[in-house]
């Protein structure tokens, strides 16, 4: 039995995130991780939230709240909400956790020990007015670049060029507005990357098996010159880990955190030693994850995200791992997401463009989302969501072909032999050829999730839905039974048996239909089957399952083109 860790990237705390972000790391690896379960393998699925830094602080203070109250509330409300999608996280933990805020310090430490810190005098925003530094975002102005006037300190929206603070022109504090600033000479932590940089190059050549997107980046980033700059770790906020070598003070660095993207990634480690802490465990079990000193050297470890977050996993944290010189476990495996578009143009929160997942829920069940957004996954290349084609795959997949099997089948049979499977009949050659042909699909299917192919894998998913409906047509049971009952028999058998094999198997991709398919005969083995199984047994009972799947009709949908913004 393979022991298998997977971690989802961490959203982020400012807002409640849309269906792009879903796709792109959660969703997947749920999946993922619903399948390996099946299959039989330990599986430990982390994801947590992404607390700290000026976007956290901002939105905290847009929302009028102290930002630990902002935090906490916000947790509650995407823990709620990955509920809702049947997100089957071991454990949903956060950044700010004092778990993270140890071996955050704990890592620092051992990387200032190896030399791979150093200290940095700087040039920082300061202001009088709000009494404090100004990093990143809290400082806006005019772009060196291109004069756009409302740049931000890390970035021009305008023109994307990558700002500091101090590039600004006319600069004014986002939180009061005042231009009563002043540039000071501070102290900021570095993490010496570049001297990191042949044993990543490396460590990324050896990956031979992952995808292009992920390796491309990384190998981008590594030979541009400019990824694998030393970076400042470090920032002058009071929202964050703050700067101590492990339990140690760091002198000269009073006050000062660490940066998001410093400690986000060490909170793959940091949640699952709250998972351990949540669910009465040891350190030992944790660390048997982690550490492979003490039993993770036979743990496969699963990474999930979005292509912006590659080269943070690919060579940031990394970076962190291999310096602290100590044998914690390195990914084994990222699977990389291009990007998801909204009816041919981006998301936008802005200008609340597209769907976001508290309205989802809300508008359709979670498997509705689940099934369109898996069987579009931007694998391959960016994907487009537009409402027509959800519409047409809800409608097409889950309600005519998964659905209509279900519901045909059932009161066919009850109307003909009541509410236990009847008896009789012998199976033909129409059986033997859908056996084949269903078995042989079944391990189509198993390769490409073993892959992680997911759009490949409901294209098979969907198609041995489809061999149940032709199978129907064909044995057409309605007409036999008129001349022969008992053959009819064996078909509606044979259909129970479809039934049963699409509740566990459709079970990563829409675990709640399945959940109500695996009712019908009241069923609870959820292991992944290898080969069809044998046919369930006369005088088994069942129920006709009510309101499966809703179609969406073309009112709708118009309704919600209109109401969410559909194309410009
Ligand atoms: N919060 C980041 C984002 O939304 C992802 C952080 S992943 C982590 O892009 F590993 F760094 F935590
Ligand atoms: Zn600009």
């Amino acid at each position: 039995m393979t022991r298998h860790l997977i971690t989802s990237a961490l959203p982020y705390i400012n807002g409640i995130k849309h269906l792009g972000n879903l796709v792109g790391s959660q969703l997947p690896a749920d999946v993922y991780a619903r399948f390996l379960r099946a299959k039989g393998d330990e599986v430990l699925f982390i994801c947590a939230t992404d607390e700290h830094g000026t976007p956290a602080e901002l939105a905290a203070a847009k929302a009028g709240k102290d930002v630990a109250d902002f935090c906490k509330d916000m947790w509650k409300i995407q823990s709620d909400i990955a509920d809702g999608f049947g997100l089957s996280f071991d454990h949903f933990g956060r950044s700010s956790s004092p778990q993270n805020h140890a071996l955050t310090q704990a890592f620092a430490a051992k990387l200032y020990e190896n030399g791979l810190i150093s200290e940095v005098d700087e040039e920082q925003v300061y202001s009088h007015t709000d009494g404090r530094y100004l990093p990143d975002r809290y400082v806006e102005g005019t772009c060196p670049n291109c004069a756009y006037e409302n740049a931000r300190g890390d970035q021009c929206e305008n023109c994307t060029k990558q700002l500091d603070p101090t590039d600004l022109i006319n600069p004014r504090s986002a939180i009061s507005g005042s231009t009563e600033l002043e540039v000071r000479a501070t102290k900021h932590l570095y993490l010496k990357q570049s001297m990191m940089r042949e044993k990543l190059q490396e460590w990324i050549d050896s990956k031979t098996d992952w995808p292009i997107l992920t390796t491309s980046i990384a190998k981008k980033w590594l030979n541009d010159g400019d990824g694998l700059q030393d970076r400042s770790i470090t920032r002058d906020l009071d929202w964050g880990v703050p700067v101590k070598r492990g339990d140690e003070p760091w002198p000269g660095m009073e006050g000062k955190v660490f940066y998001v993207w410093f400690d986000a990634p060490i909170e793959y480690i940091g949640a699952t030693a709250e998972w351990a802490q949540a669910n009465g465990k040891t350190d030992a079990d944790w660390r048997s994850w982690w550490r492979n000193d003490e039993g993770a050297q036979n743990v496969r470890y699963t990474e999930f995200m979005a292509k912006d977050n590659i080269p943070f996993h690919t060579l940031s944290f990394p970076a962190t791992i291999m310096g602290s010189e100590e044998p914690w476990k390195l990914v084994d495996y990222i699977k990389g997401f291009n990007w998801l578009l909204y009816e041919g143009g981006k998301f936008s929160t802005s200008q609340g463009r597209g769907v976001f997942m508290n309205q989802a829920l809300e508008l359709f069940p979670a498997d509705y989302w689940r099934w369109w957004l898996i069987s579009n996954a931007p694998e391959g290349s960016d994907s487009d969501f537009t409402w027509e084609s959800f519409q047409g795959q809800v409608n097409k997949d889950l309600a005519d072909v998964l659905g209509n099997f279900a519901s045909r089948l059932t009161k066919f049979t009850r109307s003909k032999f009541g509410e236990t499977l009847p008896d009789g009949g012998e199976d033909s050659e129409l059986e033997t050829k859908l056996r084949e042909e269903v078995n042989a699909r079944l391990v189509t299917l198993t390769k490409h999730l073993d892959a992680i192919e997911l759009r490949k894998a409901a294209s098979e998913l969907r198609a041995i839905w489809a061999l149940g409906n032709e199978y129907l047509q064909e044995a057409a049971p309605w007409s036999v039974f008129k001349t022969d009952p008992e053959r009819a028999a064996a078909i509606v058998r044979m259909g129970f048996g479809l039934l049963d094999l699409y509740a566990r198997i459709s079970a990563p991709f829409i675990p709640h239909l399945s959940a109500q398919l695996a009712e019908v005969l009241n069923s609870n083995d959820t292991s992944w089957p290898s080969t069809l199984p044998h046919t369930p047994k006369a005088g088994t009972p069942f129920t006709v399952p009510e309101n499966l799947v809703a179609k969406i009709d073309d009112e709708t949908r118009d309704e919600l083109i209109e109401r969410f913004g559909g194309r410009d």
